[in-house]
């Protein structure tokens, strides 16, 4: 379960019956448009033309928590079904574990009990259900205006050139505002997969409109929790925030961010921590960056290992793999980023209210 005022969890397996996801704290009283998460849950199939995956229709059939198109407060529970399922390959190659999946490690902790069809709980279709999530947080940072939007910052070595807030909220491209680059990253995509082979990426997620004093320091803090969402999300292994990596090249006087008055309001100068100062929201846009990993199915022969007879052996995977798992990521990091967020922003609400007992 991830978050405390608005908590969700998510259940199902690749080749299971469905994928689905439970939340419990969201408010009442939220319209809910079905459409909108059915287009959150298209966003998730990535570049179609790329990939070679599963087709599947990902009708979101919500079970309870809405009524009469509003949010009741009452737990909400979102299922997609499975329906483009063939588990036969991997009865064949349940002993041999693919490398870069969770095959051998998840057989350890669930001393073999685990469901291996298509990596099971592991698998990235369990994405869905913080898509389906994330939008529910979406409408709920939306009557703060608060608004969330991640972007490909790099697919391999090819990176997107720097780009101002507006330029990323304002782009009719989807995928990536650089559209120049964005085009290198296709022919990226395109060469690797020519290749039987895979290729990584970094996602840049930016909250615009965050208002100062969400999160907390110590386990209240923003960053920590928001590292965690965003790194249980399958093959992401890096995180950072503003300057992230970089700013430990700098000296202080280059990474401090300078306080200003503008239109009335404080802000910083330069945007170095990210939006977050001792765990809390400072007021700036939220900026993170996301690094995933090259997509662990491939098509060219690889080595691995029988787990019952203890001996080596080569393994050639069989089935539909999809190059890039990058362009797929975008609306679940963005899901996790809302999610959080939207948590927080209920918890400080909570205390506002409570500072404003009274008032009125
Ligand atoms: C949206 C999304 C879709 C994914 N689709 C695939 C896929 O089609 N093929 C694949 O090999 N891995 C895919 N993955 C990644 C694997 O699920 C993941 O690498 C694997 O479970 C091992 O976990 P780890 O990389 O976090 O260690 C996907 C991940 C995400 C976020």
């Amino acid at each position: 379960m991830i978050g405390r005022m608005l908590r969700f969890s998510i259940f199902g397996e690749s080749h299971g019956k469905c994928v689905g996801v439970i939340i419990e704290g969201c408010p009442p009283g939220i319209k809910i448009d079905v459409k909108k998460i059915k287009a959150e849950l298209e966003r998730r199939k990535g570049i179609e033309r790329l990939s070679t995956q599963r087709r599947e229709k990902d009708e979101p059939i919500i079970l309870s928590g809405v009524f009469n198109s509003f949010t009741t407060g009452a737990p909400i529970v979102v299922t997609v079904e499975n329906k483009d399922v063939d588990s036969s390959y991997y009865e064949k190659i349940k002993d041999t574990p693919r490398p870069g999946h969770s095959d051998y490690t998840a057989k350890i902790k669930y001393f073999g009990f685990n469901d291996y069809r298509g990596g099971g709980f592991f698998s990235g279709r369990l994405t869905a259900g913080i898509v389906i999530a994330g939008y529910f947080a979406k409408e709920i940072l939306a009557k703060a205006g608060v608004e969330v939007k991640a972007y490909i910052k790099s697919i391999g070595k090819v990176k997107a050139r720097n780009l101002s807030v507006e330029e990323i909220f304002n782009s009719k491209n989807s995928f990536c505002p650089d559209e120049e680059n964005f085009q290198k990253m296709i022919k990226e995509i395109e060469k690797a997969k020519k290749n039987g082979d895979s290729v990584g990426g970094i996602i840049e997620v930016i909250a615009s409109s965050v208002p100062p004093g969400l999160g907390g320091p110590f386990d209240e803090d923003l960053e920590g929790d928001l590292a965690k969402a965003f790194f249980a999300i399958p093959a992401v292994k890096g995180v950072e925030f503003g300057l992230g990596f970089k700013i430990a090249e700098l000296r202080g006087s280059e990474a401090n961010d300078s306080f200003i008055i503008e239109d009335g309001e404080v802000k910083t100068k330069t945007n170095n921590a990210g939006g977050i100062l001792g765990g809390i929201s400072n007021g700036m846009p939220i900026v993170a960056r996301i690094a995933f990993k090259p997509t662990p199915s491939i098509y060219k022969p690889q080595k691995t290992v029988d787990l019952e007879k203890m001996e080596e052996r080569e393994i050639k995977l069989e089935g539909r793999f999809d190059p890039c798992i990058v362009p797929k990521a975008l609306p679940v990091v963005e899901a996790m980023m809302a999610l959080v967020l939207a948590d927080h922003l209920l918890r400080w609400l909570s205390w506002k209210g409570f500072m404003n007992l009274g008032e009125e």
